[in-house]
């Protein structure tokens, strides 16, 4: 064992203290538990005794186990008795100035080599560091809670941290079972930046009434395989603390587009609609259970005397698809370069909408559907008509695309699909960050994986979809709408120029 990182000093007893302590006891380290509060530490002490004699029930670990780390954990009266520590991470209260003041205090009990962690999520490693002697041993090592079960810790280097105190705590993460992740002393460091495009470009396609809360979860879910539907999520969170995360981010990086917040949870924030905990948020809560908000769809399924579908595709493997699909079930595809007048005009557009798609191919808008072809077709297909679409021409493409047991979902006008949009933006996103070097490209696909349960890295998943896809995306909306937030990241740019990976740096 490295004799550097043995004793280790928690101070906070809270939900994320108590995390903290039980991965460095079941991996044998020894842990001194301080909290202000009289018995907040002592009962920190029983609850790890419940939970590690359930661990013991589920046959996960011994008896044997769980009183050598039972043994290993020090309850401390006195925040002096830290001064054997080798190690002390914080975990209290989310204020700078008490943060600061812990540390500066610290430093007058422990020894010069004892390293100085703060688990805070949202406040900046160099500032809590700003009034230490050493600031060079302060560091941020944010967990994510439940911390047993959440496996990953940013390990966030401050302006002055020494680099090989990353290596220790990087080193000593991976002891207790986690991934630790490098990442620079950066607003939301890496997951709760990685994760602002998710929520915002969600917000921002209802508030544009492109489609329900409940049309939107659902394509996410199903075309992409998110786990929680970003309203979902923000219910589940609350927007309590959902909305001043948005907003903070947004104004540390000086008002940048692609983090805008939406006046919508501004809204819900002071008409207390927060989400679960109040009953109700996006959608209504009974006894904690969410309530369905049934889609009430607009139009219905119906064959007409459809025969031919002129196809326009951007991409090949978009094409094969589609052709096949419609072959299959007896439909013939139209191969002049001009549609006739009884056509369904089906187009598999990237970043427009279906005006402008008509308008780019120039074709007749009352016989446009447009349909999304980036995520998974067989789980879920969205459709686009314009303004002007024929409804015979809607009901005739539902009738094609009506699948038993996956979900065709009609949209308004969109500029780029619900899941077009949203991939977009978090590829986008995570690409920035991987330009900026806040942490490499590796480390920014782990984090997300396991802080956020998405199903790729975000940089990685612009591979699996097709970087071009996402470029094209992000180029149209951006062309059209005008608005910086939809910008391609340079980093994008470049790769798809020189038709390398998007995980390749150097
Ligand atoms: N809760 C989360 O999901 C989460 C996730 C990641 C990081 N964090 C961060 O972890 C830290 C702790 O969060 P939490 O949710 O565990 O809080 P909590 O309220 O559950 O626990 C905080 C504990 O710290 C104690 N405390 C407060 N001020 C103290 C002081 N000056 N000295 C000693 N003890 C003090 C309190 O008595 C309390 O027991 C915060 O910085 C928070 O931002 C929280």
């Amino acid at each position: 064992m490295d004799r550097l990182i043995n004793n280790i000093g928690v101070i906070g007893a809270g939900i994320m203290g108590i995390g903290i302590v039980q991965i460095a006891i079941q991996s044998n380290r020894q842990v001194y538990l301080y909290d202000a509060q009289q018995d907040a530490a002592k009962k920190a002490y029983d609850k790890l005794n419940t939970t590690l004699s359930r661990l013991v029930e589920k046959n996960k670990i011994s008896q044997t186990d769980l009183e050598q780390s039972l043994a290993n954990l020090h309850i401390v009266e006195n925040i002096q008795e830290l001064h054997i520590c080798d190690l002390v991470i914080e975990a209290i209260i989310e204020k700078l100035d008490i943060k600061q003041s812990l540390m500066k205090q610290l430093e007058a009990i422990v020894r010069p080599e004892c390293i100085l962690a703060s688990n805070t999520s949202s406040l900046s490693i160099t500032e809590i560091a700003a009034q230490c002697q050493q600031p060079d041993r302060v560091v941020g090592y944010h967990f994510f809670n439940p911390v047993p079960l959440m496996k990953v810790v940013e390990v966030i280097q401050g302006l002055h941290t020494n680099t090989k105190i990353i290596d220790q705590l990087s080193e000593l993460a991976r002891k207790m079972g986690h991934r630790p992740v490098r990442t620079k002393d950066t607003p939301g460091f890496i997951i709760n930046h990685a994760g602002r495009a998710y929520g915002t470009e969600a917000l921002k396609i209802l508030s544009e009434n492109v489609a329900s809360v409940t049309e939107i979860d659902l394509i996410l879910k199903k075309s992409l395989g998110f786990k929680m539907g970003p309203f979902e999520l923000l219910d589940l969170t609350g927007l309590d603390v959902s909305h001043p995360v948005m907003l903070s981010i947004y104004n540390q990086y000086y008002q940048e587009p692609r983090y805008r917040p939406n006046v919508l949870t501004q809204q819900m924030l002071i008409g207390k609609k927060l989400g679960r905990k109040t009953g109700e948020g996006f959608y209504k809560y009974i006894d904690q259970a969410k309530q369905e908000i049934a889609i009430i769809p607009k139009y219905s399924a119906h064959r007409h005397d459809l025969k031919t579908v002129w196809l326009s595709t951007e991409f090949d493997d978009d094409h094969k698809k589609l052709s096949t699909y419609l072959t299959q079930k007896g439909i013939q595809i139209n191969l002049n370069a001009q549609p006739n007048n009884e056509d369904l005009i089906l187009i598999a557009n990237y970043g427009d909408d279906a005006t402008h798609s008509a308008q780019r191919l120039g074709v007749n808008p009352e016989q446009v559907v447009c349909i999304d072809m980036l995520g998974n077709f067989e789980q879920c297909r969205t459709l686009m008509p314009s303004l002007l679409t024929q409804p015979k021409m809607i009901e005739a493409a539902l009738d094609l695309f009506n699948q038993p047991n996956s979900e065709t979902i009609v949209i308004e006008e969109s500029l780029g699909f619900v899941s077009q949009r949203v991939l977009a933006m978090v590829v986008n996103l995570a690409c920035d960050m991987a330009q900026q070097k806040i942490a490499i490209v590796e480390d920014i696909n782990a984090a997300v994986k396991l802080g956020l349960g998405y199903p790729f890295g975000p940089i990685e998943w612009g591979d699996v979809i097709g970087k071009e896809k996402i470029l094209k995306v992000l180029e149209r909306i951006s062309s059209i709408s005008h608005d910086p937030r939809y910008r391609p990241s340079p980093w994008l740019q470049r790769r798809c120029k020189l038709n390398l990976s998007l995980n390749y740096q150097r």
